[in-house]
């Protein structure tokens, strides 16, 4: 077709890592690569159930057009769900969406201009800096250490743009059980990165969809939280707890900012659809969430140790790796010399796969890094998995 582009959709690229995971179907590879949750889990036969209920009792309203801030029913579940792990917000404070993604693509929206700089951890969700980059906006990354974003570095990094003139559209933290890294922000760093963002006036984007898979039991309390809401926007979804496949999530913000979202929202796909929503609803209200949550945890728990103790025996002295303890994912990093990019293609021939580790970096670092996933492969596969991976990794060492 011979048409003039958008200057948009000339900052859309291919993602390295969706051509990479390509070779993922490789039979009798093992894939350490998405960041998918175990199909074992899924609860079919209830949700079979719910959504005949939900046609038989409230077809006029599931298959109906719905209000955009979402449905007054998923809302309120909603909030009791948040309310259970320590986060209060009111129904004026929360708007559903399809999924965080949508979520982060409403912020890009609301807040990102070209060359306006956003700053967030160094590496990060990569759908984030999909999303950012999209608008044009300046990305700035700051650096990560095992207890969340540096924030002296932070503060020099808000100096310097302060000092030119200029001032982050918002700060993007992932502070639970970090994708890509692993890490959780301690709450000592959680107090002083709000004290840093209320004392610029910069707000927070909090995103947190893994919040509710901590192995240990310990819950920090959540940015929103911490702040009384205030210059904290949040991000949840259920796709890491429950499923993806609905698409369900939400946004918690000040009425004030919330007003802006819906009318964005509507702008973008008028609403999510009602049909998901009063299943979820249903599905929280008959208390269903907290036996998914609690399977999920014993799940992920027992595969995040195999994982640990598989990498502890097979890998060579030089490799680090992050010791979570929630979440999906343990981060690697390989000595600076080596490009992970470089040994996928060994990888493979071993019949393993990840994922590499620059995309997750805004400023294009990162080469030596990777992401491996626990939570999709079956716990049998896992010693093997990190075996084979060791023994590509050496090869290359
Ligand atoms: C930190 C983070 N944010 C957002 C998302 C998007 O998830 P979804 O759109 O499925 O809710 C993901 C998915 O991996 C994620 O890890």
């Amino acid at each position: 077709m011979n048409c003039e582009y958008s200057k948009t959709s000339k900052r859309i690229f291919r993602s390295e890592i969706r051509e990479l995971l390509k070779y993922t179907r490789k039979p009798g590879i093992i894939s350490f690569g998405g960041g998918l949750p175990d199909a074992s889990l899924f609860p079919v036969r209830e949700i079979a159930d719910i959504t005949a209920k939900v046609l038989e009792q409230k077809g006029y309203l599931a298959l109906q057009y719905g209000p955009t801030a979402g449905e007054p029913e998923m809302l309120e579940a909603l909030l009791g769900h948040m309310a259970e792990f320590g986060d209060e917000a009111t129904d004026k404070e929360i708007c559903v969406t399809s999924s965080s993604q949508q979520g982060l693509d409403l912020l890009t929206l609301l807040f990102l201009d070209e060359d306006m700089p956003v700053v967030m951890e160094l590496p990060s969700y990569i759908g984030g800096v999909q999303v950012f980059r999209r608008s044009g906006a300046e990305m700035i990354g700051v650096p990560m250490d095992s207890e969340g974003m540096e924030l002296d570095h932070l503060e020099r990094t808000l100096d310097r743009l302060g000092k030119a003139g200029g001032k982050p559209r918002f700060i993007y933290a992932i502070p639970d059980f970090q994708n890509p890294s692993g890490v959780t922000m301690t709450l000592e760093r959680r107090k002083r990165l709000i004290e840093i963002a209320q004392s610029w006036d910069i707000p927070l984007v909090e995103d947190s969809p893994y919040r509710e898979l901590s192995f240990t039991g310990e819950v920090l309390p959540s940015l929103w939280t911490l702040s009384g809401g205030k210059g904290v926007i949040m991000l949840k979804t259920f796709s890491k707890v429950l499923f993806p496949g609905m698409r369900m999530g939400w946004i918690i913000a000040d009425e004030h900012c919330i007003d802006k979202i819906v009318m964005l929202k509507q702008s973008v796909d008028l609403c999510t659809p009602s049909f998901t929503q009063l299943i979820l609803a249903e599905y929280i209200k008959r208390g269903k969430m907290r036996e998914s949550i609690g399977k999920a945890i014993d799940c992920y728990r027992s595969k995040l140790d195999a994982m640990l103790a598989a990498l502890e025996k097979h890998m060579p002295g030089e490799i680090e790796w992050s010791r979570p303890t929630g979440g999906m994912f343990i981060w690697l990093t390989l000595p600076e010399r080596i490009d992970t990019k470089e040994i996928f293609n060994t990888a493979i021939e071993h019949n393993v796969a990840y994922v590499i580790g620059h995309p997750f970096h805004c400023d294009g670092s990162g080469a030596n890094t990777l992401r491996l996933n626990y939570s999709f492969p079956a716990i049998e596969q896992i010693d093997t998995g990190i075996e084979r991976l060791a023994a590509a990794i050496k090869e290359v060492l």
